[in-house]
Order: C-alpha cells, then structure tokens, then sequence
C-alpha cells in the first residue's frame, strides 16, 4: 500500500537524513521503524504525508505517486500520531480531538458523537473532554494524540514514537490495548520507535534503519531474531535473542514430547512399562475425560494403590508464550510442563525439545 522507491532526503544543509531507501508496507499491518536516534525514522514517516519532501525517488500509496496529489488531500487519509503528542494547549480534550472532523467540515452533532465515540476507543474516561493537555497525565495525553489521529477514520496511521514519553509499566498497558484495538480496527499503521522490544512486540514486520537512514533489515519480528543481517542488527537486537524469540511464539505451536501416562489406580507394572517406553522414571496419572491429576516418580512409588500422585503447581495453555513455558519449565521438579485446553484437559507436555524444536 505504501511503497518507496529509492527515496533520499537530504536537509537543505546538506544533512543526508535517508538514503535510497526502497521499502513496502502493507495495507492493513503495523509496519514499525526502528533504529537509533537521527537514524532518519521521523523523516521517513513524514514524507508520507508530505511534511518532508523527498529530495530524489518517489512514494506511492495504492499505486499513486504522493506528489501527484494535493499535500493537504493526502493528509486527509492519513493520521498523524505526533512525538509527545503534540496537542494543542490552549485547546481542550474535546477540542483537540475534534480537529479533523471539523476541518472537514461535519456538523456539530455528528463532530460531538465522535469525540464521545473515540474518547471511550483509547479507554478515557468522557469528563475528561472538558480539560486541558496539562490537566492529564502523560499516558492520557498520549491515548488523547492517538484519539485525534483516529478521528476520521483515515485508512493510514503515521505514529512517531506515540508510547515513548510514559513510564515502562503505562507503556506496556498502552501497547496491549493498541494492539487490541488494531486487531479490530485493521488500519495501515507505520510506528516508529527507538525501542527494539516495542518493535518487536507490536510488528508486523520492522524496519530496522542504521544512521544515515540506511535500512539494515526488513523482516517479521521472528525472521529478524532468528537471522540477523548484520553485526549491526545483532546489537541492536540486543541481549537475549533467545528469550525474545520465544515470547513471540505461542505454546499451541510447540510440539510435545512423549509422555509416560497411566490411568488413575493403575497398578505399579502398569506404570513402570509406560515410563521404560517414554525413557522416564516418573508417569502422569491422566483419567478417562482427560483430565491430568498429577504425576508419580517410581522410585517414590508406594505399594499402597490408594498414593495420591503429586500435583503439578504450573500448567500452561496455548495461548501462552514459549517463554512462559520456559518459566515454568526451570521450575518443575519433572523438567516438564503440562498444556492444557481451553476446557482444562491434558493437550500435550512440553520439555526443553519442544523449545529447540520451536527455534530450530
Ligand atoms: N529540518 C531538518 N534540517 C536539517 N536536518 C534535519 C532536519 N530534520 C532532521 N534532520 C537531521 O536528519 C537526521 C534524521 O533525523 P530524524 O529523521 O529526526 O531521525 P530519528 O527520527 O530517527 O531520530 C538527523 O541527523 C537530524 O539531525
Ligand atoms: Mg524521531
């Protein structure tokens, strides 16, 4: 949907702010630039609007080259989520919100249902309307920017490091919420951050610049933990590729291990044959609606029938991450961790081999 072909932006000061970028993102993703500061991300995001003019090679959207429409029409189908914000003070909640609307010219009726209508979108409460930037905190100035960029519905979002002024855990609640949101809204939105974990988290597909806007890659979160281009790339990732890697993928992907399972009250031959065809020396004790009760070590097996297996503190489902999977791995006396359904029953044990499986 958005397409640039070999665009270089160079300041009238001779600064070289992109070079020969070519780059596409697709309608309806979430497409984030990442990359140092001064890496050129603010000035690739505001030549799609045209607040930057490309100094060589062109940008389209679906297909039509930006320059050949009217920079103030363009803008229209595009919203613009400023760094910091960037509201207006001297204009209340409601007010800023309602600009575009009335740029455009709706009237007042229809401009006051929208506002109420996005205020309760971005989880603001409505007597907020009425204030003014400074009477909000950070956070809510920061939902309010997303408000105002929504406001007319444009197909296109432009957001320049909207989550970056808060504090790590407001942060993280508004990354959440965007994302849901996203999910039921589905605009093409180009994010850019400074921070590789909100890339990471939020992506579609990232774009990681180098200084000098150069792109170093350009690939799904997954491909660029698992294959990195360049040292660059490496460093920028970060510690812990690993970890990262495995947050992003669910449980409900990972493949299970054989596991060793006996119905409740099976006698201890029964037990032992299960545990020597898995490689074991423990069995898990799973009943005729497939519901896990625990697990017997046999070496701990007692002679009485009537020994209550022991009980596993930590399940996961399949829409936990691998790496709660590994939480809760290092912390299971088995080295195993149990999947459950969503109606509760066994479905599948995972072990560290499900894990390289996963990143293998
Ligand atoms: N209006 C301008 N005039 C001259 N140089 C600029 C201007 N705006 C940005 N730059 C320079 O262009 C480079 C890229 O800036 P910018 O796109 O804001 O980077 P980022 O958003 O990645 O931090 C920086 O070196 C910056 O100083
Ligand atoms: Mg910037």
């Amino acid at each position: 949907m958005i397409r640039f072909d070999n665009v270089t932006k160079r300041f009238d000061d001779g600064t070289l702010a992109v070079e020969s970028l070519n780059l596409q993102m697709a309608s309806g993703e979430l497409t984030v630039l990442v990359g140092p500061s001064g890496c050129g991300k603010t000035t690739t995001l505001r030549m799609i609007n045209r607040l930057d003019e490309a100094s060589a090679g062109s940008i389209s959207v679906d297909g039509v080259d930006i320059r050949s429409r009217p920079a103030t029409e363009l803008r229209r189908g595009i919203g613009y989520v400023m760094q910091h914000s960037g509201l207006f003070p001297h204009r209340t909640i409601g007010d800023n919100i309602a600009t575009v609307p009335r740029l455009l010219g709706w009237d007042r009726r229809q401009i006051a249902r929208r506002v109420a209508e996005l205020i309760e979108l971005v989880g603001l409460n409505s007597d907020l309307a009425k204030r003014y930037p400074h009477q909000l905190s950070g956070g809510q100035q920061q939902r309010v920017g997303v408000a105002r960029a929504l406001a007319a519905d444009p197909p296109i979002m432009l957001m320049d490091e909207p989550f970056a002024a808060v504090d790590p855990i407001v942060r993280k609640r508004l990354q959440d919420e965007f994302l849901a949101l996203q999910a039921r809204l589905g605009k093409t939105i180009v994010f850019v951050t400074h921070d590789i974990d909100e890339a990471i988290r939020l992506g579609d597909r990232v774009a990681v610049f180098e200084s000098g806007g150069r792109l170093a890659q350009y690939d799904t979160p997954e491909a660029l933990l698992a294959a990195p281009a360049s040292e660059f790339v490496v460093d920028f990732l970060g510690a812990e590729p690993e970890l990262k890697r495995l947050a992003l993928v669910s449980a409900g992907r990972a493949e299970p291990i054989p596991a060793p399972m006996i119905a409740p009250g099976a006698d201890w031959a029964t037990a032992q044959a299960a545990a020597a065809s898995a490689g074991t020396d423990w069995v898990l004790v799973v009943d005729e609606q497939q519901r896990l009760t625990g697990w017997h070590r046999l070496a701990a097996w007692s002679s009485e029938q009537t020994a209550k297996p022991n009980v596993f503190s930590r399940t996961v489902t399949r829409d936990d991450s691998l790496r709660a999977v590994l939480g809760a791995l290092v912390d299971s006396p088995l080295g195993v961790v149990p999947r459950l359904d969503a109606e509760g029953r066994f479905d599948g044990l995972l072990g560290q081999a499900s894990l390289n499986r996963a990143l293998a």
